[in-house]
């Protein structure tokens, strides 16, 4: 399976632009709850609050590129839908529980979801003002109990960019180990950049 163009997130597969969607009837995204967190399906009406975080330019930098309209915040959320009727795929809005309201403030899922062999990759996004609260490893957590307990996962994969140092850090604290390098990978602002592959199996935890 090919990597993603830079990173981790929500990139649409690879292959969903060669074959037609194989339809897994599997319209359940339950609700994930952690002390601090609820991480709950998306529906249209969080847009408007995708594109707060998803159009900042920083945060994005080794993200997906930013959103610049409304209209691309809900193709966005269309497209993620798509993917998880076509793919399996599994997207949460974080809502944080002490600011009393239903706003997302950041976006975790899980795309590339092969059933036959048990893997599927991660993805997670945070407000910039909400970093280093330890709330993405939380929802992370949440998200591994759910990927390793009722979806059955044995390998988690984790492609990040390679400077993206908050994501190694993370990933690495909660026992991923990596795996590879995929060497200049992609080209942006004048260079090649690195991606690496950072994997937790069963077996790790
Ligand atoms: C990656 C991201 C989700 C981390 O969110 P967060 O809530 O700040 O993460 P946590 O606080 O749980 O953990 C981050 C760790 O990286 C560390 N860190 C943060 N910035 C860092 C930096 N610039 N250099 C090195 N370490 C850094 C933190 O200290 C923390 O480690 P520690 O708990 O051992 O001290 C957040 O930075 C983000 O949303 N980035 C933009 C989107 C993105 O790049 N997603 C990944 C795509 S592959």
């Amino acid at each position: 399976m090919p990597p993603p163009h830079r990173c981790c997130g929500t990139a649409s597969p690879e292959s969903s632009r060669r074959r037609p969607p194989v339809v897994h009837h599997d319209p359940v995204i339950p609700v994930l709850r952690t002390d601090r967190l609820v991480l709950r399906p998306l529906t249209p009406a969080d847009a408007p609050a995708l594109l707060v975080f998803r159009s900042d330019p920083v945060e994005q930098e080794h993200n997906d590129p930013p959103l610049r309209s409304l209209a691309e915040a809900r193709a966005l959320v269309e497209r993620l839908a798509a993917d998880h009727h076509a793919h399996g795929a599994r997207h949460w809005g974080l809502v944080l529980r002490d600011e009393g309201g239903d706003e997302v403030v950041g976006l975790f899922g899980y795309d590339h979801w092969s059933r036959p062999h048990a893997r599927a990759g991660i993805g997670y996004d945070l407000s910039r003002r909400l970093w280093g609260r330890g709330l993405a490893s939380e929802a992370v957590v949440a998200l591994l109990d759910h990927g390793f307990g009722e979806m059955g996962l044995n390998r988690v994969e984790a492609h990040t960019n390679a400077e993206n140092a908050a994501s190694v850090r993370m990933l690495r604290r909660l026992g991923f180990w990596q795996e590879g390098t995929f060497h200049e990978h992609f080209f942006e602002n004048g260079a090649f950049h690195d991606v690496a592959l950072f994997v937790l199996l069963r077996r790790d935890r």
